[in-house]
């Protein structure tokens, strides 16, 4: 490795975003910011001020000042920012698993004739679960692709699978494992060539890349908030659905909250005209908030800015890796790959134990992987290349 990484991060335009948030603790590197991302300091005012001024002070009147209103508003807030989405088609709520399960019975309703979803096996273990569930409850049969880790999903691979029994496909646009980003616009196309409608899963690419959801006339969208959006620890999680389909999309955890009227109390139900219908019951505003603020720090910074450092914390790392001789599962070309790194190593649990015991914190991934997630807003250059030296260490002591 040539540049050190003083100079690497005095160079960077987004170092002074670090000083943002949270850094009190007493790491040398975080690298998890792909699992639990740092805690914005705004974040900490702001939910300071809701706590007191707004639910101490406002109490109930709260919901009609504003907490009504949040759920679409910072929705709209996240499609604008981070998902090249224009307004009335995301939504904040629930958990991704909620959210994922409740796209699954929107998705499969719009092709009641067909009776297949397709979804990856190397897919995060709540899509594949939660695809099994509905196709059970409906009666449907999953098929499986088997791709390569490290290549991920490819064109070749799923229009192979693709036919006039295909429903619904569900994919992750940056692969939990290896990193791997798959080309979500071809994708796209191809699942409605196939005369399909696609969920995609954004846990690991959202705000850390540009996303062009209407761009690419994506069906239907769905990620959680912890991660790069520094929402904190169980942070609701967003929902996107395509204008095209909102007339006529159902959905099964229809409540009161996904009702015409939410104060009527009404005796039958009607679903909202809006992406409101997508709701169930009371959404959490403190999470909401939060949010918020994970949002606005991003969009402050720029997607575009955050994806170029984003490249170049992970080329860095690659380079760090692969002058120790480090087996690595992400991709080498910057195009195709999302802001973790993998490394795959026999003594992966050990060494991340080792590691998180001399404070680098990477995550440990069953059987044999350790991620380095490099969020763009939080961690530095010197934060890599301390966190890598102590793998490489300790991974020098390891078993082969
Ligand atoms: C790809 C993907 N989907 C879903 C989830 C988690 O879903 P939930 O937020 O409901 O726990 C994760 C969590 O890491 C994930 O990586």
């Amino acid at each position: 490795v040539t540049t050190p990484p003083d100079v690497l991060d005095s160079s960077d335009p987004l170092a002074a975003f670090r000083d943002r948030f949270v850094v009190d603790d007493d790491l040398v590197a975080y690298l998890d910011g792909n699992s639990l991302g740092r805690v914005p300091k705004a974040t900490v005012e702001r939910l300071a001020t809701f706590v007191s001024e707004e639910w101490g002070s406002r109490l109930i009147r709260g919901w009609e000042d504003s907490w009504v209103d949040l759920p679409v508003a910072v929705g709209d807030e996240v499609g604008a920012a981070l998902l090249g989405a224009a307004a009335g088609q995301t939504v904040i709520a629930d958990s991704t698993s909620v959210n994922i399960y409740k796209l699954l019975h929107a998705a499969a309703a719009t092709r009641p004739d067909r009776d297949e979803i397709v979804i990856d096996a190397t897919n995060f273990p709540t899509d594949r679960y939660l695809v099994e569930s509905v196709a059970a409850a409906r009666g449907m049969t999953v098929r499986w692709l088997e791709p390569d880790l490290v290549d991920n999903v490819t064109v070749e691979l799923l229009g192979a699978e693709l036919g006039d029994r295909t429903a619904v496909v569900v994919l992750c646009q940056v692969d939990y494992r290896s990193g791997t980003l798959v080309d979500l616009p071809a994708l796209t196309a191809l699942v409605h060539d196939a005369g399909a409608v696609v969920v995609w899963d954004l846990c690991h690419s959202v705000g850390v890349l540009p996303i062009a959801l209407d761009a690419a006339q994506v069906d239907f969208a769905v990620g959680c908030t912890y991660k790069y959006l520094n929402s904190g620890p169980g942070s609701p999680a967003f929902m996107y659905v395509a204008d095209r389909h909102l007339a006529e999309v159902t959905q099964p955890i229809a409540g009161w909250w996904s009702a015409a009227d939410l104060f009527a109390m009404s005796d039958t139900y009607e679903a909202a005209p809006t992406i409101r219908r997508m709701l169930s019951g009371t959404p959490s505003v403190a999470g909401i908030v939060a949010v918020q603020e994970g949002v606005r720090l991003i969009a402050e910074a720029g997607v575009d800015a955050i994806r170029a450092k984003s490249e170049a914390l992970t080329a860095y790392t690659i380079e760090l890796l692969d002058d120790a001789g480090v087996e690595l599962v992400t991709p080498r070309d910057a195009d195709l790959r999302g802001s973790h790194v993998t490394v795959r190593h026999l003594d992966a649990r050990r060494i991340a134990d080792q590691m998180i015991a001399r404070g680098a914190v990477p995550d440990f991934r069953e059987p044999d992987l350790i991620r380095l997630g490099l969020s763009p807003l939080s961690t530095s250059f010197a934060e890599v290349e301390a966190g890598v030296r102590i793998l490489v260490e300790v991974a020098a002591g390891a078993r082969r």
